[in-house]
């Protein structure tokens, strides 16, 4: 009968960095997704709360929503800090150090960051007015606008890479 064990590689085998890069790819991918639908919800709660008359189960509703903004805050840091000591390195692996690309992208997913602050912030302010809620949602439409674009450029970027390295086998 067969362990698991056995299945397993053995630790001393070094993966191979192309089987490593489309691990993280991977992981890239998915780790994009659940946060855009995460900010996506958030935004449309966000949405539903002008619509929402008494005052009071309007603020309530906008200390769950400011939660749910730190947890998002929160899974968004988790994700930058895997891309800085796993997926940024095993690019560098390739470009011998971080390109400058890496660079500017980085810098879309930190105005981004700002955006969600934002919102935060202004919950602290509540309880909030009409045009207020429909202004915290327009910073979540900006965290989420950038977002995609950030994600996606991440995505392209480290799948052309993975592309051109395969091709060349290394
Ligand atoms: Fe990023
Ligand atoms: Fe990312």
């Amino acid at each position: 009968m067969q362990t698991e064990l056995q299945h397993s590689r053995p630790s001393s085998t070094p993966i191979h960095p192309l089987d490593q890069l489309e691990e993280a790819l991977q992981r890239l991918k998915e780790e994009h997704d659940q946060l855009l639908d995460q900010l996506g919800t958030l935004y449309d709660e966000v949405k539903g709360i002008s619509q929402e008359q008494n005052m009071l189960s309007r603020q309530t509703r906008l200390y769950v929503l400011r939660d749910e903004a730190l947890e998002f805050q929160r899974r968004m840091e988790e994700h930058a800090a895997w891309e800085d000591t796993v997926m940024f390195p095993l690019i560098g692996n390739y470009f011998g150090e971080q390109s400058n690309h890496l660079t500017v992208m980085e810098q879309e997913h930190e105005i981004a960051e700002q955006f969600v602050l934002a919102f935060i912030e202004a919950v602290k302010r509540a309880p909030v007015r009409e045009h207020e809620a429909k202004e915290m949602g327009s910073y979540l439409q900006e965290a989420l606008m950038m977002l995609e674009r950030h994600f996606l450029s991440e995505e392209q970027f480290v799948t052309e890479l993975w592309d051109l390295c395969s091709a060349y086998g290394y």
